[in-house]
């Protein structure tokens, strides 16, 4: 018997599995009930009495021996299967990883800031979180100016002096206070507006906005400025007009007409048979803004100019439905992927 013990011992520590089938064989030849080592315990009945506590110790010994042996190669399988998960098949062919692509929004603000940044203007942002100083007073708006009016802003409930920025001109107050002229910046930003979200209109949109100001500046830089600007993002032969209008922040105040991009001016729908499109409000600052930023309004002059991006992309792109652009539908985002 005790041959046989040293025998098994031998098997048992000798023994190495490549598989969980060797494995479970190894323990069906020494553990099962049928096993070598059950049979060993069946044996006990022939040890003299004296000896079976030695017996029982040996035989316990070896029982425990040849679980742990199946417990340590069970954990070794185990272990190797996972680090073949982790193997690389070289000659597989890679996975087709879909390029993203560009927001049209991005593309198109991405070009108006290149634009502006060769002639010489930096880009500065402001808050999206506003005073009513910032996006109103300082800017010469009438304290009882519609643009104040509930309709048109987002108030934060608790305290009426705090509102979403309804435009960027803001963000030329922020730069105001900040800096002394010569100041060429452009300011791109999120703006708010309570309105009604439709094919037209979005209570969120995107603008940007321009101010130049230092000494002599003139009604003719502004329109070559923007004129510039025109032909660059809408192509070499875009005329421009200039419409009076309002703005408290400008005086005098116009709007920017380019020339119908799609039909050079002879009518279409995009131009609704004028020739013309809208593209920007502008003027020159007015005093007052100077004077409320402490800007010396005798020394420095300045243009201001202002655009919707949106606005803008749906002209470029003939995009009908601003709702699009913040779908992320990918059947229309797709469509901007070469527009880098
Ligand atoms: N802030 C104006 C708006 O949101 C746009 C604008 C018009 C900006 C004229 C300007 C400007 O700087 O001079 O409609």
């Amino acid at each position: 018997m005790k041959e046989k013990v040293q025998a098994y011992i031998k098997e048992i520590d000798g023994f190495i599995a490549t598989t969980p089938e060797d494995l479970d064989e190894f323990r069906i030849k020494f553990l099962s009930k049928k096993g070598l080592i059950p049979a060993l315990f069946a044996e006990m009945r022939n040890v003299a009495p004296e000896n079976r506590k030695e017996f029982g110790a040996i035989l316990n010994n070896l029982k425990n021996r040849a679980q742990q042996k199946i417990n340590d190669l069970k954990e070794t399988l185990e272990s190797s299967k996972d680090s073949r998960k982790d193997d690389v098949d070289l000659s597989l062919p890679a996975n087709f990883m879909e390029p993203g692509s560009r927001h049209p929004l991005s593309v198109v603000r991405n070009e108006i800031i290149d634009i502006f940044s060769r002639i010489g203007f930096s880009v500065s942002e402001g808050p999206e979180i506003e005073d009513d100083w910032h996006n109103f007073s300082a800017l010469n708006f009438p304290e009882e100016h519609p643009a104040r009016d509930m309709q048109d802003t987002f108030f934060i409930e608790k305290n009426p002096d705090i509102a979403l920025r309804t435009h960027t001109s803001s963000v030329q107050v922020r730069v105001m206070e900040k800096e002394q002229p010569p100041i060429r910046s452009i300011f791109p930003g999120r703006v708010f507006r309570n309105e009604a979200i439709s094919a037209r209109a979005h209570c969120i949109f995107h603008q940007v906005e321009g101010l130049y100001i230092d000494e002599n500046v003139s009604f003719a830089d502004l329109k070559q400025t923007l004129y510039y600007f025109a032909t660059e993002l809408f192509g070499k032969g875009t005329k421009t007009r200039f419409r009076p209008s309002y703005f408290p922040f400008t005086e005098p105040s116009a709007e920017m007409d380019i020339s119908c991009f799609i039909c050079g001016g002879k009518g279409c729908k995009i131009c609704k048979y004028t020739g013309w499109v809208e593209i920007l409000g502008c003027g020159m600052v007015d005093p007052n803004v100077l004077e409320n930023n402490n800007i010396d309004s005798n020394k420095y002059t300045g243009f201001a100019f202002g655009m919707g991006i949106e606005r803008i992309t749906m002209l470029k792109y003939q995009i009908n439905d601003i709702r699009l652009f913040f779908e992320n539908d990918l059947r229309f985002l797709k469509q901007f992927e070469s527009a880098v």
